[in-house]
């Protein structure tokens, strides 16, 4: 059974003052999510228990790449942040691999069956509805054999200062009970905003740990700071190494 060290609900979500705006970046001034900025501390030093070889380890992520279509990659600004993330490995899906590199374990998309626009802001619009409207779009798939994984990586962009509602699909779906969930969220200067808090009803049962927050201009130099997290997370993730397996 996996007892964890647990963010530090007392500080909760802090402003760093932060006041970039990333909506900037597609020539509209109407976002005011980069003045939005988040981050957890912790101070518990409890040390897990999960045995080697004991816990199976879920990878499962969302990323804008996996949920739209381009018509014609070529065309698409990969120095503009907002557009790059329309190709994959999206952002979230490049931290979902270097922490399989880590700690092994199974990797799943989260993928909505209406794909999402791929122009910025006609997603914008979209995803500022679906939350507006508390929706959960309907999901392409889901894991099969939940019930044997013991620790889930959760993944995520920050999406209007939450998580996508697609994750709230795929967190409903599932009993978390007995689970830890790690999550890893990417953002636009936002930080973690209150994505975790937004989830934590619905996973509630399972022992939430100390998440991380990749801006999304540092991912492509973030290998080292999941490492460093991973580490500092106090897990012993030794016998998943030798049976991982991508899906
Ligand atoms: C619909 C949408 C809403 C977003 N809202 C926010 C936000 O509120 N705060 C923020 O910091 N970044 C926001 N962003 C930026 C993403 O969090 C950031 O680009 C992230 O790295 C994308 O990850 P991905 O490539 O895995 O989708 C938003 C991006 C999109 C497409």
């Amino acid at each position: 059974m996996c007892s964890g060290r647990l963010r530090d609900k007392k500080k909760e979500t802090v402003s760093n003052g932060q006041n970039v705006s990333a909506k900037t970046e597609s020539d509209t001034d109407s976002l005011a999510y980069a003045h939005e900025s988040a981050k957890y501390t912790e101070e518990s030093t409890e040390v897990s228990e999960v045995k080697a070889g004991e816990a199976n380890i879920l990878i499962a992520y969302f990323t804008w790449a996996d949920n739209t279509e381009v018509e014609n990659p070529d065309a698409v600004d990969v120095d503009a942040s907002t557009s790059a993330s329309v190709l994959p490995p999206g952002n979230a899906a490049m931290l979902a691999g270097w922490i399989q590199d880590e700690v092994g374990g199974d990797l799943f998309s989260i993928q909505v069956t209406e794909p999402y626009s791929s122009d910025y802001d006609e997603c914008l619009d979209r995803a500022a509805d679906e939350k507006a409207e508390d929706a959960r779009p309907p999901l392409k798939s889901r894991v099969e054999n939940m019930d044997s994984y013991d620790i889930v990586f959760l993944g995520f962009p920050n999406w209007w200062y939450t998580v996508p509602m697609a994750v709230h699909s795929f967190v409903e779906e599932y009993d978390w009970s007995g689970k830890m969930v790690i999550p890893f969220v990417t953002h636009g200067t936002g930080g973690l905003a209150s994505c975790i808090d937004d989830l934590e009803e619905a996973l509630a049962p399972a022992t939430i740990m100390e998440p991380i927050g990749v801006y999304r201009d540092d991912i492509k130099s973030a290998q080292p700071e999941i490492q460093e997290w991973i580490a500092g997370l106090n897990i012993d993730f030794i016998g998943n190494c030798e049976t991982s397996s991508k899906s």
